[in-house]
């Protein structure tokens, strides 16, 4: 079956260290335990839509190493097309992660075989794009290569979803228009419109500044406090359900692979939005990025505290 959600993105192998806290500069900590687990933007928010019932293909690069057979092997064990994902001669990109005993976390990227992702990959796999109701892209790869994505899934006619993660500056001007929802985070929101958003009002003002710029719809996920979605004439405010947090990673993947994943399966924005926060929820009860991303059952099942 052809697959219906497209995510154009990373792949890492996570590192992950759990310590009591997160290290000041030049201090070393004794930490609890170690654990590499798969994940990268992209292929977390493939595994998410895959779980959580889409038929979902991956276009990434990893590297000619244990750790690129690995990252492979876990998507395909979620029954995830990789046909377009192209072993490369380099190293496979890794994420240094610390998970301090609140849960929060602090996390290094080092690219490798995801800088390998040129816009000539996107022309390869072209077929794969067009067959695509729905595509997400994020900001481990190439911006060059990014841009290109959003201008040709436009010009497809594809659902386009950019969560501008990580995004420590503004987007393009000219990406906006290609964009149906950006899904930001509070810190993403506040770098791309240069607005502090620190309350549910200033994250309004950022998400209609994110539309004024040209982006069709603007979700800003916003943590325990749920999520804030503007398509130009109001707002909507969503609680997200309290739950009991073990690690907050992929968190934000969950909640853009399970929205997808409902948006393709076609539910309205307003029940998409409340099923990606649920799978959210439940993701940063478990520890990890791939480990912690639930299943459709689970989601369906999940009842409120
Ligand atoms: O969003 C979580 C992800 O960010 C981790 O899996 C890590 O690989 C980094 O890319």
């Amino acid at each position: 079956m052809p697959a219906n959600v497209v995510v154009i993105g990373s792949l890492n192998m996570d590192l992950v260290t759990r310590a009591p806290r997160l290290p000041n500069g030049g201090e070393t900590l004794i930490g609890h335990s170690f654990a590499t687990v798969s994940g990268g933007k992209g292929a977390n928010q493939a595994v998410a839509a895959a779980r959580l019932g889409a038929q979902v293909a991956m276009v990434g690069c990893v590297g000619n190493d244990a750790y690129g057979v690995q990252l492979r092997d876990a998507l395909l064990a979620e029954g995830i097309d990789c046909q377009a994902v192209t072993t490369v001669e380099d190293s496979s990109g890794v994420a240094l992660i610390v998970v301090d005993d609140n849960s929060q976390n602090a996390i290094v990227i080092v690219a490798g075989a995801n800088g390998a992702m040129t816009p000539a990959v996107i022309d390869r796999f072209d077929a794969v794009l067009q067959a695509a109701d729905v595509i997400i892209c994020q900001l481990e790869i190439p911006d060059a290569t990014v841009g290109y994505a959003l201008k040709r899934g436009r010009e497809l006619g594809k659902i386009m979803i950019l969560n501008p993660a990580p995004a420590s500056r503004p987007l393009p001007a000219d990406w906006y228009s290609s964009i149906d929802y950006l899904i930001p985070n509070e810190s993403e929101a506040a770098a791309l419109s240069g607005l502090p958003v620190d309350s549910l009002a200033a994250a309004e003002r950022a998400a209609s500044h994110l539309i004024a710029m040209g982006a069709g719809k603007v979700i800003i996920t916003l943590g325990a406090q749920g999520s804030l979605f503007a398509n130009g004439t109001g707002f909507e405010h969503c609680q997200a359900p309290t739950v009991k947090a073990v690690d907050t990673t992929a968190a934000g993947d969950t909640f853009v692979g399970g929205f997808a994943a409902a948006l393709a399966s076609g539910k309205a924005e307003s029940e998409a939005i409340r099923f990606g926060q649920v799978a959210a929820a439940l993701s940063v009860t478990r520890a990890g990025a791939q480990p912690s991303i639930p299943v459709l059952s689970d989601v369906q099942g999940f009842k409120s505290a």
